[in-house]
């Protein structure tokens, strides 16, 4: 009976006083590991540190793909380090596209706040989902899949997408292929497009070789 109660005691000293990792903020001075940022000392924390205002103004669309992603990831809000889970703006003017692009970190989650929204995506059975978005619908886009948005209406589009991710990573396909040095024989070779192409490409995107 007195063994039973000390070994009941010890365990619930330990209990009360067995430390719960509430949170991580990152430090951002310190380098990202495979498995988040180092922790900033908690005793330097505030509510600032969980609060990011840098999503309530519209990103600049004035460029080639008419849209702008704004996000919210660990490099802009430490707070989201180690919780899988962040989030970004996406602001379509008339016309304006996000291309095909894959986030290699986390599944995507996609409210359309303003406007009208053609998304999609394609599965590694290369079946294609595709859908005509308006204020209030949301879409999934799983993790690693290729996907794009369009704005499909006459004014532009406002939608926020949240990821399953501190840092989902993005790869915009167009960019990947033609906005870099490798030699438009390989680009020719490896894409089965002709060489004026690829070269067309490359200047538009800003690629060279
Ligand atoms: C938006 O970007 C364009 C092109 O880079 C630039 O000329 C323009 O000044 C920017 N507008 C604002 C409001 O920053």
């Amino acid at each position: 009976m007195m063994i039973q109660s000390v070994v009941v005691f010890s365990f619930l000293f330990v209990a009360a006083y067995a430390s719960v990792q509430d949170f991580c903020v990152a430090d951002l001075s310190l380098p990202d590991t495979p498995s988040g940022f180092p922790c900033k000392d908690a005793k330097k924390l505030s509510v600032a540190d969980f609060v990011y205002s840098g999503l309530g103004a519209a990103g600049n669309t004035t460029n080639l793909i008419k849209a702008a992603v704004t996000p919210a990831f660990t490099a802009q809000f430490p707070g989201v380090n180690g919780l899988g889970i962040s989030i970004a703006r996406l602001d379509l003017a008339v016309g304006g596209v996000i291309p095909f692009h894959t986030h290699p970190g986390g599944s995507e989650l996609l409210v359309v706040i303003q406007g009208t929204i053609c998304a999609g995506f394609i599965s590694s059975a290369n079946t294609v989902y595709f859908k005509t978005l308006n204020k209030g619908d949301i879409m999934l886009f799983p993790q690693g899949l290729l996907h794009f948005q369009i704005n499909s209406g006459k004014g532009p589009a406002l939608a926020f997408v949240s990821f399953s991710s501190p840092s989902p990573g993005l790869q915009i396909t167009d960019f990947a292929l033609f906005a870099n040095n490798l030699p438009t024989e390989l680009v020719v070779a490896t894409t089965f497009l002709d060489a004026a192409t690829v070269k067309k490409l490359k200047g538009v995107l800003g690629g060279s070789g």
